[in-house]
């Protein structure tokens, strides 16, 4: 009667060992794909949305972002937002990250860090740059240029797949580095001062597989230099020829794109000025330019010929007006109407 009783409790104790071990493994092997300007990530390829805002992960000069409270808490963890210090502290097992919005320096259980880029909030949302987190929580990040997207693996899985991997992984961890490296041979460029132009940009992009680089002014606009009503900066600038506004930072490795598609607000009925810096700072020749603009209601017209006009020995191809708040399909609907590879 013992023996049967211990035999039975073995076989007890290695069933609930199994179930537990199995447990432990679904827990510790995870893949989170996430797509630039996507709002459902896939997390072990089941399709969950980032949010219920649709946030989605963006590039951003070139640096990508990513909303982070969806994967921390993926992957076990918790982040706590304090709105007084503008301060996010991420906990993943025993790792502990604490960040500060616009803040260069983060800490990894409290040593300090210099990122790449700052966390920034976007749309009420906190986003930041994945390496930092990657690293801290011990994911590996793989970054698909071709895709846009963003592969985090946590568990074993990151002994099999960073096998695959490591050369992607270690020669493009970020989207910022890809950027530089990736195969891809568009580039969607835009200045934007509130927004509407950027929207359609991120739509042209994600159409195209393109990268993405925003005009950054040196001296941003504020909501007096647009207010058009008044002798504002925006308009003083429109009326005079010689106005080149200074842009902050460059296009990495512009040679590589052969297709620029460049998107502007029309600011009375032309192309703002640092279009015209921009325009003046990169070699077109041989390229195809594809205007594109956002505005109230006047159509691209002379705007375009106007940039055209910087852009000795380019393949100019008609622009296209859109309203601010064009859809996807339109977008992408136009974007394949121009039959780009
Ligand atoms: C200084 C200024 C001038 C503008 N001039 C025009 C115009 O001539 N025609 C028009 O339809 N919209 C005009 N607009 C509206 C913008 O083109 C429109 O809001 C655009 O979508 C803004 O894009 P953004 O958010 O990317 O900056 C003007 C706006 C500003 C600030």
């Amino acid at each position: 009667m013992k023996k049967i009783l211990l035999v039975l409790l073995t076989l007890i104790f290695f069933c609930i060992a199994a179930v537990a071990v199995n447990a432990v493994d679904f827990d510790s092997d995870m893949t989170i794909q996430l797509k630039i300007n996507s709002p459902v990530m896939l997390v072990n390829n089941e399709e969950k949305s980032i949010d219920e805002n649709g946030t989605v992960p963006v590039i951003l000069n070139s640096r990508t972002l990513l909303p982070v409270r969806a994967v921390v808490e993926e992957i076990g963890g918790s982040v706590e937002w304090n709105a007084d210090t503008r301060t996010v502290e991420l906990q993943s097992g025993d790792n502990n990250i604490k960040l500060e919005i616009d803040s260069t320096t983060a800490y990894l259980n409290n040593e300090p860090h210099t990122l790449d880029a700052p966390p920034t909030i976007i749309g009420g949302r906190t986003m930041l740059p994945i390496r930092f987190i990657a690293e801290g929580f011990g994911l590996e990040v793989n970054w698909d240029s071709a895709e846009q997207t963003i592969t985090l693996v946590k568990g074993s899985d990151v002994q099999s797949e960073s096998a695959s991997s490591t050369e992607a992984v270690t020669e493009a961890t970020t989207a910022e580095e890809a950027t530089a490296q990736n195969d891809g041979n568009i580039l969607v460029v835009y200045f934007s001062a509130t927004n509407n132009t950027k929207g359609v940009a991120e739509k042209i992009a994600e159409a195209a597989g393109a990268d993405i680089y925003a005009i950054t002014p040196a001296v941003p606009y504020t909501s007096a230099d647009l207010d058009y009503n008044t002798e504002c900066r925006a308009n003083k600038e429109q009326n005079d020829d010689s106005a080149r506004p200074e842009i902050s930072g460059t296009v990495e490795n512009m040679d590589k794109y052969d297709t620029v598609f460049i998107g502007y607000p029309i600011w009375w009925g032309q192309a703002p000025k640092i279009m015209y810096t921009f325009m003046e700072s990169y070699d077109f020749s041989g390229k195809t330019v594809i205007p594109f603009c956002t505005s109230g209601s006047s159509p691209i017209g002379s705007s375009a010929e106007n940039m055209q006009s910087l852009a000795s020995g380019a393949d100019w191809l008609d622009g296209r007006r859109f309203s601010a708040g064009a859809s996807s399909d339109d977008v992408s609907a136009w974007v394949r109407s121009l039959g780009l590879d």
